[in-house]
């Protein structure tokens, strides 16, 4: 019996998801620009009533530690910095795609979340190591919206995991993205991209998607931002913030082997860095 899923079908589910609001989509443009000002990511967020509120809300959270209140956006923005605000509008706006729980990996509620913020906070510190240059808000972002196809597959995954994860065991297939596309006729890396062409994403970030397990096929220009996306995600599923069942059962790409210097001391101070950074701001949004 054949499980492909039906573009047809597919597309239906990318439609009914919920457009990207207009704002964090334009705070994603502004932010893969090689200049800007933190003074129009406040114009931006100062014309999204809703996104003003939960930018408030956090950065007055007991657990933000400042200890006064903070009315203006300029300030939450100066304490919070333009990332944190883009991946805040991201996961407030975005809450369909991110906070669902993902059944088909055997994922709970929050936990692609958790991962993107994970992948996205290494995924810059790769990049600083990257040459030529890759852009730290541009890595951190792609982090955060690399696996948002899991939120369209995760359906079409249910009740399929372990007789993916058997054809894994049994080293018929040696990476879970692509025991996906031979059981269901596609992966959510491609489903990703399409979402994210749907939602107007930035070239860059689409790439991203397309390419984070092989970074290898992406375009020339793109290559080093999606190699710093793949290794930011390997490394956050090493520290144990994965989706679920596909945890660490996707191969690394040789192009990045090759790239950046990662001797063990580079890689302690990473390590260190990205879960010290992640801890930090898992307490800010959750307390
Ligand atoms: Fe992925
Ligand atoms: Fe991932």
């Amino acid at each position: 019996m054949s499980h492909i899923v039906s573009p047809d079908l597919v597309k239906d589910r990318i439609e009914r998801l919920p457009l990207l609001s207009a704002t964090a989509s334009a705070l994603l443009q502004l932010l893969q620009r090689e200049q800007y000002s933190q003074a129009e990511v406040v114009r931006l967020v100062e014309t999204d009533a809703a996104l003003t509120t939960c930018i408030l809300k956090v950065v007055n959270a007991p657990s933000f530690g400042l200890g006064q209140q903070v009315h203006s956006v300029a300030r939450a923005v100066s304490f919070l910095g333009d990332k944190l605000v883009t991946a805040i509008a991201l996961g407030n706006c975005a809450h369909q795609v991110y906070n669902h729980a993902l059944g088909g990996y055997e994922g709970s509620a929050g936990q692609l979340w958790e991962h993107s913020l994970a992948t996205a906070i290494a995924a810059r510190e790769f990049a600083r190591l990257m040459t030529p240059p890759v852009p730290l808000g541009l890595a951190f972002t792609a982090g955060i919206v690399h696996d948002i196809g899991k939120s369209v597959l995760s359906e079409f995954l249910e009740g399929r995991s372990q007789s993916l994860l058997e054809t894994l065991d049994a080293q018929e297939i040696e990476d879970f993205a692509l025991a996906e596309a031979q059981a269901l006729g596609t992966d959510h890396a491609r489903l990703g991209a399409l979402l994210a062409r749907r939602w107007q994403l930035p070239e860059p970030l689409v790439q991203a998607i397309a390419y984070h397990h092989t970074p290898s096929r992406a375009a020339p220009p793109w290559q080093g931002l999606c190699c710093a996306v793949h290794l930011g995600d390997a490394l956050a599923m090493c520290l144990g913030l994965d989706t679920g069942c596909d945890a660490l059962q996707y191969g690394l790409d040789d192009l990045t082997c090759a790239t950046p210097d990662l001797s063990p001391a580079v890689m302690d101070v990473l390590v260190f860095t990205v879960h010290h950074e992640f801890q930090k701001t898992r307490t800010m949004f959750f307390g």
